[in-house]
């Protein structure tokens, strides 16, 4: 387990103290354009796949990649890297991954922003199974949730992640989207990002790209999506997980789930939002 150090910064805390450096460096060095499309997440909470959506739907489904990152960069980790240069070559619109909370993103005025959000329980097991493909993680199951519940996991707590983002949801640059809509109905989903964005859909192209983006085609080419083929350049695993399919699920120790029952009503009470906007 690595040591989470809680770092406090223009009043968010965050878990880890190099996420405070990276937002320095973001500030000084990163020049945003008015065309970047960002994608902000809490990690495990539908980024891929709404990389993979935007990319098919800008290229009318013919985008070709060795990994998704060369066509949707992971904004912070091109930070730490230095990889500003490399940011600069890239073609506009430059559709950028983030899970930088609100505060310490710097867009353009008329920057646009895709802000996906996923069950707090979804979340919490998929960032366990994320960080143990990572190896950053070699503890038990319950401890993870247990961490994650009460906003000490890795990263930053989901809990304030949620108060940064929440309050933005509706702002007109930004569009909301939850991972649960695009499982009912990602071509619905697909359509109003399109129409969001201002992309005209490519109507005769729909099919290949809805394709392209089920769970069954990503799962397959899992490599092209897995972090660590790019990052730790080890053998691809599985990334694609299990995707909010049935399945048999962890189950979560009743005291954990009465904790995150709690926090959430709290965190609705805070910011006023219903129980289908925190769950
Ligand atoms: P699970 O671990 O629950 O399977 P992120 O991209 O933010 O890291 O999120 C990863 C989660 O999105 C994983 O969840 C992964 O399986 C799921 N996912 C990725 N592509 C998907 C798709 N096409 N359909 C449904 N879920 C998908």
């Amino acid at each position: 387990m690595l040591l989470s150090v809680p770092v406090k910064m223009a009043g968010v805390v965050y878990n880890q103290g190099n996420r405070m450096r990276e937002m320095l460096r973001f500030r000084l060095e990163f020049r945003p354009r008015p065309d970047d499309i960002y994608i902000a997440t809490y990690p495990k909470s539908g980024t891929t796949w709404t990389q993979m959506l935007l990319v098919q739907l800008l290229s009318k489904g013919d985008a070709e990649f060795d990994h998704i990152l060369q066509k949707s960069p992971y904004l912070e980790e091109c930070i730490k890297n230095q990889r500003f240069a490399y940011l600069e070559r890239l073609p506009s619109p430059r559709i950028l991954k983030t899970h930088l909370p609100y505060g310490a993103l710097r867009p353009a005025k008329d920057s646009r922003i895709l802000f996906i959000t996923r069950d707090a329980k979804d979340t919490f097991v998929s960032c366990y199974h994320h960080f143990e493909l990572a190896r950053r993680w070699r503890s038990p199951f319950d401890r993870f949730i247990s961490e994650m519940v009460r906003g000490r996991g890795f990263f930053m707590s989901w809990y304030q992640y949620m108060r940064e983002w929440m309050p933005h949801r509706s702002d007109s640059n930004v569009l909301w989207v939850r991972y649960e809509d695009m499982r009912k109905d990602l071509e619905g989903q697909a359509r109003r990002i399109a129409a969001f964005l201002g992309i005209p859909v490519p109507e005769e192209r729909m099919a290949a790209i809805l394709e392209k983006c089920s769970f069954e085609y990503m799962r397959q080419h899992d490599h092209k999506f897995d972090f660590r083929t790019a990052i730790y350049e080890e053998s691809p695993g599985t990334f694609i997980r299990q995707g909010g399919k049935g399945g048999p699920k962890q189950p979560l120790r009743a005291e954990d789930v009465a904790e995150l029952e709690k926090n959430l009503a709290k965190l609705r009470g805070e910011l006023h939002l219903k129980e289908t906007e925190v769950y």
